[in-house]
């Protein structure tokens, strides 16, 4: 392992986005911007990872799991003053030293990883990555000496005219020699328009040190892009999406469509397969290849199989074989097992049941808590009866059975293999294999009931 270490910052409120939820939980593609950064820290090649905590500290904590340490800046005084709650861990360790931020969810790696071999192949105090933009308003600026070298970083409201006219600003992303950095961090000040510990300062007073220090200029400022309101939020969304499908499309996924397909940063896809307009792909799930999902479906967190169809459809925590037919318009809740050439057709509803294979609920169908066998044929309009108001029960079907349109099947029961049950039946009894169940009452037909009324015949 190297010595190398990663502090994201996280502590901030994060006023701009007035939300209840702490900034940097918000989700960009499906996933919370902390965890974004948490996971690219992880391609690099850490020994260990820090996340500083403060607003909102349990649940930015529970985001971020066991992959970072998270340690708690319970006044937020500064970048300065948040990188010095590390102190303790890393201030007496020899290495390197990378600071992130957890509202720059779109920073990559490889860029982290660049950074990195900067800083150490030159044998820099620090390497800080740098932008040059537009419009540099609000950032810190990069103040060069007069032969272009690093002299010192200048936030946006401590800058003089002349500062501010300056376009290379600070990402805020930087690479320090450990110790160096905790020892000079030690000395700054908050002195400034802003009263607060500047992290930045660091690079000044290594300069002044006659330490070197590097702007290395990145190629992508959109993978800097900080996230302090809604707007960026959307901003980043955008850019990440259109990194995921891309990626996506050259895997060999055809996206009809890519502006209005949604895909999580986490889902995987096979090639061949089709996803129409208006489709959102979300959580952890794995689709196949060969596959047509959509239009205007909505899986998330399911696991599909091969040359799957699903059309306008809604499906959630689920598990589906190969070749099956989905839709349109099926849902399919959490906890459903649906085998391969299995049918789920137009309104119908699957909560925690699994259906066998080549077995078919074509219309109208609600199927909870039961358990289909193979070659299961349910009518249209049946329902499992699975809740009595205050429990939930099984019902089993056989393999082979044929239940009838509108049949009402009131569990706990079992339909035994190859059975029937007749259209119409409310089933309240278990049905041996092989057996009819006709659960209705016989009909009759009354002869000239019509003209027997007075009133027919005054008619
Ligand atoms: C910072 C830099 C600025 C740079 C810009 C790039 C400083 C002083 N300025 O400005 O040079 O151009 O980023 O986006 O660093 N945080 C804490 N604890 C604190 C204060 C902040 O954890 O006490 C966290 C925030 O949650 C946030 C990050 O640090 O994630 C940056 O803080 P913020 O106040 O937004 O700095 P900027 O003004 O954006
Ligand atoms: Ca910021």
């Amino acid at each position: 392992m190297s010595n190398r270490y990663a502090i994201i910052l996280a502590a901030g409120k994060g006023t701009r986005m007035k939300s209840k939820l702490y900034k940097v939980l918000h989700q960009v593609c499906g996933k919370p911007m902390i965890r974004h950064v948490v996971d690219e820290a992880g391609r690099a090649d850490f020994s260990k990872i820090y996340v500083i905590v403060g607003h909102g500290a349990n649940d930015v904590k529970a985001a971020v799991g066991k992959d970072a340490e998270c340690l708690l800046q319970k006044e937020q005084l500064g970048t300065g003053h948040a990188v010095l709650q590390a102190a303790d861990q890393l201030a007496d360790l020899d290495g390197t030293t990378v600071v992130l931020y957890g509202d720059t969810p779109l920073i990559t790696h490889q860029t982290i990883e660049k950074l990195i071999h900067i800083q150490e192949e030159q044998h820099a105090a620090a390497a800080v990555l740098t932008a040059t933009i537009e419009d540099p308003t609000g950032y810190g600026r990069v103040i060069r000496d007069a032969s272009g070298n690093v002299a010192k970083i200048v936030e946006d409201k401590d800058a003089n005219s002349d500062e501010k006219r300056v376009k290379e600003i600070n990402t805020g992303i930087y690479c320090f020699n450990n110790r160096k950095l905790f020892t000079l961090l030690r000395q700054v000040t908050n002195n400034n328009a802003q009263g607060e510990y500047y992290l930045p300062d660091v690079i000044g007073l290594l300069v002044q040190g006659s330490e070197k220090v590097i702007a290395y200029e990145t190629e992508s400022f959109e993978e800097t892009l900080g996230v302090n309101d809604r707007i960026q939020l959307a901003a980043a969304g955008k850019y990440m999406q259109e990194h995921i499908n891309q990626t996506m499309m050259k895997n060999g996924v055809t996206l009809v469509d890519p502006a209005s397909t949604y895909l999580s940063a986490e889902c995987t896809i096979g090639n061949d397969t089709v996803i129409y307009p208006g489709t959102i792909i979300s959580g952890q799930s794995r689709i196949g290849s060969g596959c047509t999902v959509g239009p205007h479906s909505q899986i998330k967190n399911c696991v599909i199989g091969d040359e799957t169809q699903i059309e306008q459809s809604v499906l959630e925590d689920s598990w589906i074989g190969n070749r099956v037919q989905i839709g349109p318009f099926a849902h399919i809740r959490p906890l459903s097992k649906i085998h391969d050439q299995a049918k789920v057709g137009n309104f119908v509803e699957v909560k925690n049941t699994e259906i066998g294979e080549r077995s078919k609920a074509s219309h109208l169908t609600y199927l909870g808590d039961a358990t289909l066998g193979k070659d299961v044929n349910m009518g249209c309009g049946t329902i499992t009866v699975n809740y009595d108001g205050k429990d939930k029960f099984a019902t089993k079907i056989g393999d082979g059975a044929f239940i009838g349109c509108n049949a009402n099947l009131v569990a706990p029961v079992t339909i035994g293999e190859g059975a029937f049950v007749a259209a119409g039946s409310t089933i309240t009894q278990s049905v041996n294999n092989n057996a009819l169940a006709i659960a209705r009452s016989r009909q009759t037909n009354k002869e000239n009931y019509a003209l027997k009324l007075n009133y027919r015949a005054n008619h």
